[in-house]
């Protein structure tokens, strides 16, 4: 069976059961904000779940594409992924337990559907606890099928309450297992939801009974409710009897092509494992960006992720001797696997090929250097600290994980919560020193100091005149002496554009220009086009800085009044400090 027909008969399955088939909703939650990807089939149904009339009716079924980053250092092993489809069903207060569990036994044992030998099929079903009772009907429905007892195991919630997030919707589930024969069990204690490889799951019922709240509590639900989600990679692996869910269609050209490309003759275990991870992020990374919301590779957000699982492919494929451009021929064969199924993968090729070869060509100019100050300093301090882990991935574009797994080699454990105060530091700083709390010594509010501030906002408003917008501050630091400002720019300035931008800036504070303060809210002050560090994490109403129509900033100031107070701007030295960007030091005379 291959995956097509897999999605059709799921389908058809359920249709034949009184469902309608919904259309898999795009990656990106549409109206949740705290979570990044779509992570499973119920995720946009949420409001059907809680009340709300579905437009199809009660009965829906569909397949998602979904995307769990939670999974991501799982990657490697044999059955995690981090995009996948989930096939599932649904019942907004109609079936309950005994129908959807009948309904999946005879979906994977009937010889007319997946027809799995019931003898490899075990259940886990919910132990109960203090919140919920021990799910009887569940086991019994079971029962009633024809699983016996010892293949029925009753799990805490930690295995058998399905929650997506902290609160909504909620319920105990039962989980289906098939045992592969190839990979034995690890051990006497090997049960469901051990991960080597034994048991893989395949399919989760869940009854939704209860909304979690806020503050940790319960209440039940008005109607009772079923979701279930069923992985096709893993389900096609044990369909088509192979161990693994890169041994099936969707991996097998991608490995095939990463082994070619490698030109090595032998594999380690080692090395199966990198190429798990390359095939699995690349995959993920272009059904991301072929959103049409076109988020390519960034810092910030889903961006990140995106830039996360190119870096880490592309260290890996390093590894394994595969040369530049891996990456697009790899997308290429994403693409052609997924361009009938979801239209906006076909539509967006041009922008993902292009995001590829970028990211790849700024990630290489800057490996090397951040390996060598990564190198450097454990040299030098022999640890590799919160804080080194910080300035590589400011300075130097080396992502968190990136630098957490080149330490684990070395068997250091990198302090998270240096790196995340530090993170929430720099965050704070690029919030533009709202309470006076600017690096460099803003707070001290020194008259020089304060100049030096405002000629910066002068600075970036003339680099991008001269450079065009692509111009963004990427972090600042003034001292008593000169002012220090790092942007994103592809190369350093040549002199032409030094003098043009130091006129700039000169003929700005000769024209005496008031330095003026208002308070908007946010979005106002962007749709002004105020200038913003960090996109999120302001407050509703931001403190804005501008000089006549040369410069818009949000920042908590201090500035002086008059451009007219701050002498002859001279900008002294620049440099290249990583990928895509440069640093420039001036002064006031
Ligand atoms: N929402 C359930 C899951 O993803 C079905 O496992």
């Amino acid at each position: 069976m291959r995956a097509q027909e897999l999605r059709e008969i799921y389908l058809k399955f359920f249709k034949e059961r009184g469902h309608s088939v919904i259309a898999s909703a795009s990656l990106f939650p549409e109206d949740d904000p705290t979570v990044l990807f779509t992570s499973a089939g119920m995720h946009p149904l949420v409001p059907y779940l809680l009340g709300q009339p579905h437009p199809e009716g009660k009965r829906v079924t569909n397949v998602q594409k979904c995307l769990r980053t939670t999974d991501i250092d799982e990657v490697g092993d044999t059955v995690h992924l981090t995009f996948f489809e989930m096939l599932g069903n649904w019942s907004f207060g109609d079936y309950w337990k005994k129908e959807a569990i009948t309904w999946s036994y005879e979906f994977l044992t009937s010889k007319n559907w997946l027809g799995f030998d019931p003898d490899k099929l075990s259940v886990t079903v919910f132990a109960g606890d203090k919140d919920s009772p021990r799910d009887d009907e569940a086991a019994d429905s079971w029962r009633s099928v024809g699983i016996p007892d010892e293949r029925i195991y009753f799990l805490s919630k930690e295995d058998n309450w399905w929650i997506a997030g902290n609160a909504g919707p909620c319920g105990p589930c039962t989980e289906m297992f098939i045992e592969v024969d190839e990979i034995p069990k690890c051990g006497p204690d090997c049960r469901p939801g051990c991960n080597c490889g034994h048991f893989v799951e395949v399919w989760n019922d869940v009854f939704m009974s209860y909304r979690k709240l806020e503050d940790g509590s319960y209440e039940p639900l008005k109607m009772n409710s079923i979701d279930t989600g069923m992985g096709v990679e893993r389900t096609l692996a044990m369909v088509q009897g192979v161990p693994t869910v890169f041994d099936t269609e969707f991996f097998i050209p991608l490995i095939e092509h990463v082994k070619e490309l490698s030109g090595k003759e032998e594999f380690t275990g080692e090395d199966n494992r990198l190429i798990r991870i390359i095939v699995d992020h690349v995959r993920s990374a272009v059904m991301i960006m072929a959103d049409d919301r076109k988020i390519g590779p960034s810092n910030v957000e889903q961006g990140y992720i995106v830039r996360r699982l190119l870096r880490k492919a592309i260290h890996d494929a390093d590894l394994l001797g595969i040369g530049q451009g891996f990456m697009n021929s790899l997308a290429d064969i994403v693409i052609d696997m997924f361009k009938d199924l979801y239209s906006e993968v076909k539509r967006n090729r041009d922008f993902i090929m292009k995001c590829l070869t970028a990211e790849e060509a700024k990630f290489r100019k800057t490996l090397s250097k951040a390996l060598r100050k990564f190198d450097k300093i454990y040299q030098d301090t022999g640890t590799i600290t919160g804080g080194d882990a910080f300035l590589l991935f400011t300075s130097f574009g080396l992502p968190l994980e990136m630098t957490r797994d080149l330490a684990k080699e070395k068997g250091i454990k990198i302090d998270m919560d240096e790196f995340t105060k530090q993170f929430e530091e720099h965050r704070e700083i690029s919030r533009t020193a709202t309470q006076g709390r600017f690096k460099g010594g803003l707070a001290e509010h020194s008259e020089q100091i304060v100049k030096l501030h405002t000629a910066t906002h002068l600075l970036q408003a003339a680099l991008r005149k001269v450079l065009g917008n692509e111009v963004t501050q990427n972090g600042s630091n003034i001292t008593e002496e000169r002012l220090r400002f790092d942007f994103t720019f592809s190369r350093k300035l040549t002199p032409e554009e030094i003098e043009k931008v130091e006129k700039l800036v000169n003929d700005v504070i000769k024209q005496d220009i008031k330095v003026n303060r208002q308070f908007l809210p946010y979005d106002e002050a962007i749709k002004k086009g105020a200038l913003a560090f960090f996109k999120e994490n302001y407050g509703e109403t931001v403190s804005v800085y501008s000089v006549g129509d040369f410069s818009m900033e949000l920042c908590g100031g201090p500035h002086v009044e008059r451009t007219g107070l701050l002498g002859k701007f001279k900008i002294r030295k620049q440099k290249k400090i990583g990928a895509g960007i440069v640093r420039i030091k001036a002064t006031l005379e």
